[in-house]
């Protein structure tokens, strides 16, 4: 079920913008031979190098077409920040759960994977604006009518994706003493699957992604109930703690992306416009 590939995706359009951009600020200069190397060098050195973890659609998943292309809103984001900034993006998928390690030894200089903003990865990474407001619910089988709220996972065995806030809404369930036990796996399919084979009672998921996956299993599984939390959740794009360089571009380039309608426009393209 692991897969994992480095794709450069929508590379060409960004670089083809790197070298538009270099070639009209070069326009004064009658040196145009040397124009064009300083275009290769600075789009060697642009090379944004952005981790996900492509098992959570419509943020990011693989094409099930192609197996190996990563799509979703996320991916389309980081894009047009990127190109925004005179970057170019190669992609590499992971477990989300190493995503934060890959950016602390420089594997990867960007990570963008619906990932939410909370205390503890702040004091590991440095976030960007958030760019996205979710939450966690609760998905169970289409038959089963005993789970209307967070209180009726009483006794009830609960899945989630290992090293996420839905994983660490579980176990806190679970030591309150509320939940029976928790099975931690390695993405949202999983997950269903162990709901599906009756593994497990309920999949805590955050909101986009389960409302997304019962919308296309809408004779299997549904939502049962939104977790209730203080705080709403944010995604947020991470680099590396100290990064501020590359953080200052991202933001930057997320504002433009969000003025320029850029933004609004990957809303509707995964959304719908009524979300
Ligand atoms: N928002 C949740 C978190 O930050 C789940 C993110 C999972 N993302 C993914 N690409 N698998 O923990």
């Amino acid at each position: 079920m692991k897969r994992f590939s480095k794709v450069v995706v929508a590379g060409v359009l960004a670089a083809s913008m790197v070298l538009f951009a270099g070639c009209s600020g070069g326009n004064n200069n009658a040196d145009g031979d040397k124009d064009v190397n300083a275009n290769a060098e600075s789009q060697e050195s642009n090379v944004l190098k952005v981790g996900t973890n492509a098992e959570f659609a419509p943020f990011e998943y693989v094409n099930e077409e192609d197996g190996t292309t990563i799509e979703g809103f996320d991916i389309d984001l980081i894009n047009a920040i990127a190109a925004d900034q005179g970057m170019t993006v190669e992609m590499e998928n992971m477990e989300f759960d190493g995503l934060i390690m890959a950016l602390e030894n420089g594997s990867i200089d960007v990570a963008i994977a619906g990932m939410s903003v909370d205390p503890k990865r702040a004091k590991q990474v440095d976030f960007t604006e958030t760019y996205y407001d979710a939450g966690l619910n609760i998905a169970v089988a289409i038959d089963d009518d005993s789970i209307a709220s967070e209180e009726d996972l009483a006794g009830k065995v609960v899945t989630a994706q290992q090293g996420t806030t839905g994983a660490n809404k579980a176990m806190e369930l679970q030591e309150a003493g509320v939940v029976a036990d928790v099975k931690l796996l390695a993405n949202i399919n999983v997950c269903m699957m162990a709901l599906a084979n009756g593994e497990v009672d309920a999949v805590i998921m955050d909101i986009p992604v389960n409302n997304r996956y019962v919308a296309a299993h809408p004779d299997e599984v549904k939502i049962a109930a939104d977790i209730v939390a203080e705080e709403p959740e944010q995604y947020a794009i991470a680099v590396a703690k100290g990064n501020t360089e590359l953080l200052e571009k991202l933001d930057a380039g997320l504002a433009n992306v969000k003025e320029d309608g850029t933004y609004d426009a990957l809303i509707d393209k995964y959304f719908g416009a009524a979300e």
